[in-house]
């Protein structure tokens, strides 16, 4: 279904641009003054309402203000001229996702800004709905993910959850592998029995054998009294065997018989016992190239994996980094009782354009230190830095042959910020020798440096 957008303006001209710009991608409605803006907002739920800020008988931001009281995620551009930006500020200081100023002179330049503001809303959306979901399936781990890679990721597990195979999960570091084994289990026949996972990599050998097999009472100095392992405790529900490449070759042959007799012996016994557990693992390493290495038993490989599911990296999930990023400042918004964001559309392209080697959780991690550390109020491509700024791609700076890694838009962007900041501080802060020395007309200039949090009121 198309999204549906709000457009308020009187202005006959700019309602025909932007219906015009949008009519194949979102369904516009149109309205002449806040009066009939009223009854459309009554009526219909809108994914996007554009406000002109000077209106008959009503102010846009104050009609804005009104809508969000109804519906506090609204997301709302306002549509100014240049003598009212102090509104555009304000605006966007309440939240709203953008402002933009007419004469629009950039026609893809608006309907990017557009684009974004519907990919927000849709984030908030998908945020609503999974916690309704999750109300539902409690225990459930928080799964963000909407990318057609990812759709055909969750579809999968759903359908391996059911059965009782064991599932083995690749993926590069933080792209979620604990959090699909857990909602394996969640969504398993088995899911009012235990779930337990060890790190095969994190123990050393003796402590790992002893977790998972468990010991009879003097099986070893120090083992005062008996105690079951994983293999025990996780009859009837699922074990997580998580960075298996790490498991030592004698660990190795001791877990592919468990998993060929569905028993085993406590350690200091000899007394087999059976056990049903459906096993999960997880590898950042290629399986396969351990395996030819001679690092990793064939056989066993064979064994774990019968189902292989493979996490997309962050950078192929396109618009689910967007949609995590919400996740995320929602999350720590609420955990550190700040009101940062939300991101304004320079941010979103740094998001989008950022390789994430460490995949989600460093994506986790740079909005957590953002709302940590940055004042409430809209976050920006700078605030983002340097985890965003310094992974835009290799060779952007120096290599004179090579394409720029940047994407066009964000390459002027990052121009537009490093002149701005260049120009006021040859002008000694002097805004008007400043718009002298550019040829850029003062209130223009205004907006410009506003933008890039070089001025404030
Ligand atoms: N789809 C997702 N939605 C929400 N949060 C996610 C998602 N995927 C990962 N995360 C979060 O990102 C962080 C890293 O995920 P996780 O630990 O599952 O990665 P991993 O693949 O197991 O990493 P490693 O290989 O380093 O063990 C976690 O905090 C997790 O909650
Ligand atoms: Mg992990």
């Amino acid at each position: 279904m198309l999204p549906k957008i709000l457009v308020v303006d009187d202005d006959r001209y700019t309602r025909t641009l932007i219906e015009q710009l949008m009519r194949k991608s979102a369904q516009v409605h149109l309205a002449e003054n806040g009066e009939e803006a009223r009854k459309l907002f009554d009526a219909i739920d809108f994914n996007l309402v554009l406000m002109d800020q000077r209106l008959p008988m009503d102010k846009g931001l104050e009609l804005l203000r009104e809508f969000r009281a109804q519906r506090p995620k609204l997301v709302a551009i306002l549509i100014t001229g240049f003598a009212d930006v102090r509104d555009a500020v304000a605006a966007v200081r309440e939240g709203l996702f953008d402002y933009l100023t007419k004469p629009f002179e950039d026609l893809e330049a608006l309907e990017a800004v557009i684009g974004k503001a519907l990919e927000i809303d849709s984030a908030y959306r998908e945020i609503d709905s999974l916690r309704a979901r999750l109300a539902i399936e409690s225990g459930a781990p928080d799964v963000i993910g909407q990318s057609p890679a990812m759709e055909r990721l969750l579809g999968q597990v759903r359908e391996v959850a059911a059965l009782d195979t064991t599932v083995l999960l690749e993926g590069e570091s933080g792209t979620g592998k604990d959090v699909i084994a857990k909602l394996i289990h969640v969504w398993s026949l088995r899911s009012s029995k235990p779930y337990l996972e060890v790190n095969c990599g994190g123990l050393p050998e003796s402590l790992l054998e002893s977790l998972l097999f468990g010991y009879e009472k003097g099986a070893f100095t120090g083992a005062g009294q008996a105690n079951p392992g994983y293999f025990e405790k996780a009859h009837g529900g699922n074990l997580f065997l998580d960075e298996i490449a790490d498991m030592s070759p004698k660990l190795q042959s001791s877990l592919l018989r468990v998993l060929q007799d569905h028993s085993f012996c406590r350690i200091g016994s000899t007394q087999p016992r059976s056990t049903d557990f459906r096993l999960i693992c997880a590898t950042n390493r290629a399986l396969v190239g351990e395996v030819k290495a001679g690092r990793f038993r064939e056989d066993l490989y064979y064994r774990i994996n019968v189902v292989a599911l493979s996490l997309p990296p962050l950078r192929e999930r396109g618009d689910d980094i967007i949609h995590l990023a919400v996740h995320f400042l929602d999350r720590y918004n609420s955990k550190f009782g700040k009101q940062c964001g939300p991101f304004t559309p320079a941010a979103v392209r740094a998001l989008e354009a950022c390789r994430w080697p460490g995949n989600v959780r460093e994506l986790q991690h740079c909005i957590e230190r953002v709302v940590a550390l940055e004042p409430d109020g809209v976050i920006d491509a700078r605030h983002l830095r340097p985890t965003c700024g310094e992974q835009t791609g290799p060779g952007t700076q120096d290599s004179a042959l090579s394409l720029p890694a940047l994407a066009y838009q964000d390459a002027r962007a990052e121009f537009e910020r490093d002149y701005m900041r260049r120009l006021l501080e040859a002008a000694g802060g002097n805004m008007s020798e400043a718009a002298r020395s550019s040829g850029i007309p003062r209130q223009n200039l205004y907006v410009r440096m506003k933008r890039w949090g070089f001025v404030t009121d």
